[in-house]
């Protein structure tokens, strides 16, 4: 196992995980790493760890540096155990090692290893001498956890972001520039949609904070690491953090007998004849954190849903609520769908949406059985009202 020197005397040490396909909820069908970092300076420091499985690789990416007993400071940017999981066995090599992280870190940490170890909490601002180097500390609480800090190498121009900035995906390839732009934008957008999205204005703040310093490097924790075309992700983290959105539509929805299944491409027709761009998200056949994605920036959330015993299906139940915890912002909706005796699946649709605080600038729209041409045309009428008021925004 190898160390990758990303500058000098800055190491990756981290661990590939090619095998993961699930983040709580999240589907990552590219795997994922755990990026940790050796700094080697007068005082040692490791900034993060990887998921306790792969401790060992990281271990030995570290001594094919140093020997690992020479750490003398570990920096926990976050909590979340794909960072911390094998903070236990590190310190257990070195007990003597500084714990660096925030107060909330600290009782994080604490609660989750019942850890007693030789804690330093930090604040925003604050700095720790390593040697030639300082670190400066920027904690970014909810970015995404109560806990979660970025931390700062002056000397370096070294941003080391932990969560923020990056993307679930595994590779040979460390930069974002040897694997490539467009790919792992779409996967910095997947992340921030399925992860940082509730957490706009603390993004904000972060981007305020990091405003003002020279940083021709961001090292994820996540992913690839930004050494070039760091204004274009920085302007999209903007973007997504402000809820800013495009005239473009998503239609998420399932389907029983196939009714609201001719609905949902009624409806895109409707879009599209106004120069909308939509994009279909069959709940059946797509997960929810790939149509996110598209939620991420779309202004136009159409949701239908058959009714099922009185109620809405519950895939779409299940999408809504995962919507519901990432709260974009600043949305139109459109409730749909097709029902037999009661239409209380596309009620439920309307009310979910409305709790969310979108717009609907369309009225339900409901087909009783099967949609037949006039029916279908009706929903092409429904879905233009719906673009032109996407495009009016
Ligand atoms: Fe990558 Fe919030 O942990």
């Amino acid at each position: 196992m190898k160390a990758l020197e990303i500058k000098p005397g800055v190491y990756w040490v981290g661990a590939v995980d090619w095998d993961l396909r699930g983040f709580h909820g999240y589907k990552t069908q590219r795997g994922t790493s755990y990026n940790a970092y050796l700094i080697v300076d007068e005082k040692v420091t490791l900034v993060d760890t990887v998921k306790r499985h792969l401790f060992d690789e990281m271990l030995a990416r570290i001594r094919d540096v140093v020997k690992p007993e020479r750490i003398q400071v570990i920096v926990s940017n976050h909590v979340e155990m794909d960072h911390s999981g094998s903070l236990p066995e590190m310190v257990r090599l070195v007990p003597g090692a500084t714990v660096v992280t925030t107060k909330a870190g600290e009782a994080g940490l604490r609660a989750h290893f019942k850890a007693d170890w030789n804690f330093r909490a930090v604040d925003a601002g604050q700095e720790m001498a390593i040697g030639k180097r300082t670190l400066r500390f920027l904690p970014c609480p909810m970015v995404h956890w109560p806990d979660s800090m970025e931390t700062y190498v002056p000397q370096d121009k070294l941003l080391l972001s932990n969560d923020g900035f990056g993307q679930h995906i595994a590779s040979t390839e460390r930069f974002v520039d040897e694997l490539g732009f467009d790919v792992v934008m779409e996967e910095a957008a997947k992340y921030y949609a399925n992860i940082v999205l509730p957490y706009g204005a603390q993004v904000q703040k972060l981007l305020a904070a990091a405003a003002g310093l020279e940083i021709d490097m961001i090292a994820t924790a996540h992913g690839l690491i930004w050494r070039d075309r760091l204004g274009d992700i920085v302007a999209a983290y903007k973007r997504w953090a402000a809820n800013e959105t495009v005239p473009k539509a998503v239609i998420i929805y399932d389907t029983m007998w196939h009714s609201t299944e001719k609905m949902a491409h009624a409806l895109r027709e409707g879009i599209e004849s106004e120069g909308v761009p939509a994009t279909m998200g069959n709940l059946a056949t797509t997960h929810i954190s790939d149509i996110m994605t598209h939620v991420l920036e779309a202004r136009g959330i159409a949701v239908g849903s058959p009714t099922l015993n009185s109620h809405i299906f519950p895939t779409v139940a299940g999408a809504l609520a995962y919507i519901g915890g990432l709260r974009p912002r600043n949305r139109l909706g459109l409730a749909f769908g097709s029902y037999g005796w009661g239409k209380q699946g596309v009620a439920e649709v309307a009310d979910a949406v409305t709790k969310l605080g979108w717009e609907m600038p369309v009225e339900q729209v409901t087909v009783q059985w099967i949609p037949g041409e006039a029916d279908l045309a009706a929903v092409r009428q429904a879905g233009a009202q719906f673009a032109r008021a996407v495009k009016g925004r």
